[in-house]
C-alpha cells in the first residue's frame, strides 16, 4: 500500500521509527526532514491532499498530541482521520469510518504501541452496510459545500 507519512517537530522521532515498521508498504514521507519547530499545516495538508486525490492509498499523520494534525487533515474532502490512542480505537476507526488517515500522537504513546495501533487499523477491514450509509451523509455534506 503507498502510505503519506508526516509530522511536526514533535511527531518527528516517531515518524522517524514508524518507518522502520512499514517494510511492507511504499511511504511517501512528507516531512519534515529534522527536529527543528515547524507548523503541523505544513505538513499535514500536503500529505493529506495527496490520500484526497488517490496518489496514496492511506496516510498516518503525528504531531505532539495528535490533535493539530485531525484538525488539518479532516479539513480536506475525501479525508476520514481518527486520533487512536488504543488499539481498539484503531479497530473502530476502520470497521465503523472507514478511516483512511491515523493519527497519532508522538508524545502521548510508545512506539510499541504506535505499532500496535498501526498493525490493527492495517489488518481491519471496513464492515459498510450501516456505517456505509453514515459515511454517505459525511461526503454528501462535502458535496453541497
Ligand atoms: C507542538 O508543540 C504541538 O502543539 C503540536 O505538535 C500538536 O500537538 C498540536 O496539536
Amino acid at each position: 500500500m503507498k502510505i503519506a507519512l508526516a509530522s511536526d517537530h514533535a511527531g518527528f522521532e516517531l515518524k522517524e521509527r514508524i518507518k522502520e515498521f512499514l517494510t511492507d508498504h511504499q511511504v511517501i514521507d512528507f516531512g519534515p526532514v529534522n527536529l527543528d519547530s515547524m507548523d503541523y499545516p505544513d505538513t499535514g495538508f500536503k500529505s493529506a491532499e495527496a490520500v484526497s486525490n488517490g496518489d496514496c492509498e492511506r496516510g498516518i499523520l503525528i504531531c505532539g498530541s495528535g490533535l493539530g494534525m485531525s484538525i488539518v487533515a479532516n479539513k480536506v474532502p475525501g479525508i476520514r482521520a481518527a486520533l487512536c490512542q488504543t488499539k481498539q480505537f484503531a479497530e473502530l476507526s476502520r470497521r465503523h469510518n472507514d478511516s483512511n488517515i491515523l493519527i497519532l500522537s508522538g508524545r502521548f504513546i510508545s512506539e510499541y504501541l504506535a505499532k500496535e495501533i498501526m498493525d490493527v487499523w492495517f489488518n481491519t477491514e471496513f464492515e459498510g452496510g450501516r456505517h456505509q450509509k453514515r459515511l454517505d451523509k459525511i461526503s454528501d455534506y462535502e458535496k453541497e459545500k
